[in-house]
């Protein structure tokens, strides 16, 4: 597939109104995506859970533009107008109209809630930005009635990721990859697929518990985070490293390979904040309470022999990743010792999810 494959030729049927609702969850990345090139291309590829509790539902309402010369829309985040939004998804819009040539001529009203509260510092752009592509392909396969669910999913994909790169993980399956991966059949750098291949029944169900650390807003931006990994001086060993530590991950998962998983995911959560800290300028996105867990995480594991591992997105907030046949003892610890870590004591409990669902009107 290339980009042109995603511009649509003539509709067969036309739309003047309408309603479409998509429920779409967040993602965490095992393997970080951090560093891109033009037009939202991963300078390297990446794989991720898809998570269950921590989604978007977004409502698309579609009426008549009455002045088609330009995009005409308004966002309510939980029922209350938000112009905050506005500008992000008019660049959205720019960057897709080839795609969706159809964009000019509606109204749209974007009614979007998350379950997680919007100040918990978790991103809301992966989950935000699916929902809203995949309402719009709703649109899109009105009017084009015939085409196959996977071109949907694909597209879905491609123009979530042209909104937030990590979105693209955030359409379809558990386990989603993005970015070009010489042993991931069907990988690509247009839109995330699910993992193709073997997964040991170790990693079924995969609990997250997401402590909130600082539910404060991001102080890098994730656009000038990617954009500092230009000219900066270990990016083309990270990117190296991205490869090999999805080469190795496929034979974790075959085998149920929790140790090597472990491995991979915590060192791959600390390169992505070295890149910050060696970037220039440079951030220290980690606080206090994170290191404190990271280092009960560790003591509790070598004190235990559970496989209790963490990862981080780009802030301060920490994903507890665990089995679920070991989820009794680790919930009980992460009650007793590391709830006291968070923000107002606020945690959320998650799981890997199967991706995103279309809601009756
Ligand atoms: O999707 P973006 O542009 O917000 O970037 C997300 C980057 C990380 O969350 C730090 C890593 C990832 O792969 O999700």
């Amino acid at each position: 597939m290339t980009e042109k494959d995603f511009i649509p030729k003539l509709y067969s049927n036309s739309i003047e109104f309408g309603s479409f609702t998509w429920s779409s969850p967040s993602n965490i990345a095992l393997v970080k995506y951090w560093g891109k090139k033009e037009n939202q291309i991963p300078a390297n590829p990446s794989i991720s859970f898809t998570l269950d509790a921590c989604k978007t539902t977004t409502t698309l309402k579609v009426s008549k533009n009455e002045s088609p010369n330009d995009f005409s829309f308004n966002v309510f985040l939980n029922e209350e107008k938000n112009d905050g939004f506005k500008p992000k998804i008019y660049i959205f819009f720019k960057r897709i109209e080839i795609y969706l040539p159809f964009l000019k001529e509606f109204h749209f009203d974007i009614e979007t809630n998350n379950t997680f509260p919007h100040s918990s510092g978790i991103a809301s752009s992966a989950s935000g930005m699916s929902a809203l592509a995949l309402c719009l392909m709703s649109i899109e396969k009105e009017m084009n009635p015939t085409m196959s669910d996977e071109f949907f999913n694909q597209k879905a994909s491609f123009l979530a990721r042209l909104g937030s790169g990590s979105a693209s993980r955030s359409i379809q399956g558990d386990l989603v990859c993005w970015g070009k991966h010489k042993e991931i059949t069907g990988s690509s750098d247009l839109f995330g697929v699910k993992y193709p291949f073997q997964v040991h029944d170790n990693f079924k169900n995969y609990q997250d518990t997401i402590l909130l650390v600082d539910k404060g807003e991001k102080q890098v931006s994730s656009t000038i985070g990617h954009d500092l990994m230009h000219n900066h001086p270990f990016a083309e060993q990270r990117f190296m490293q991205a490869h090999e530590n999805l080469s190795k991950l496929i034979n974790v998962f075959k085998k149920g390979d929790l140790k090597s998983f472990i491995e991979i995911v915590e060192s791959e959560a600390l390169t992505l904040h070295s890149m910050m800290m060696t970037s220039m300028p440079y951030f220290i996105l980690m606080k206090p309470n994170t290191l404190e867990i990271i280092n009960k995480i560790w003591s509790f594991r070598q004190e235990t022999g559970l496989h209790i591992c963490f990862t981080l997105d780009a802030g301060a907030n920490v994903h507890i990743l665990y089995p679920e046949h070991e989820a009794e003892e680790i919930s009980e610890f992460i009650k007793s010792e590391l709830v006291a870590y968070c923000q107002n004591g606020h945690y959320i409990c998650d799981r890997i999810g199967f991706g995103a669902k279309q809601l009756p009107i």
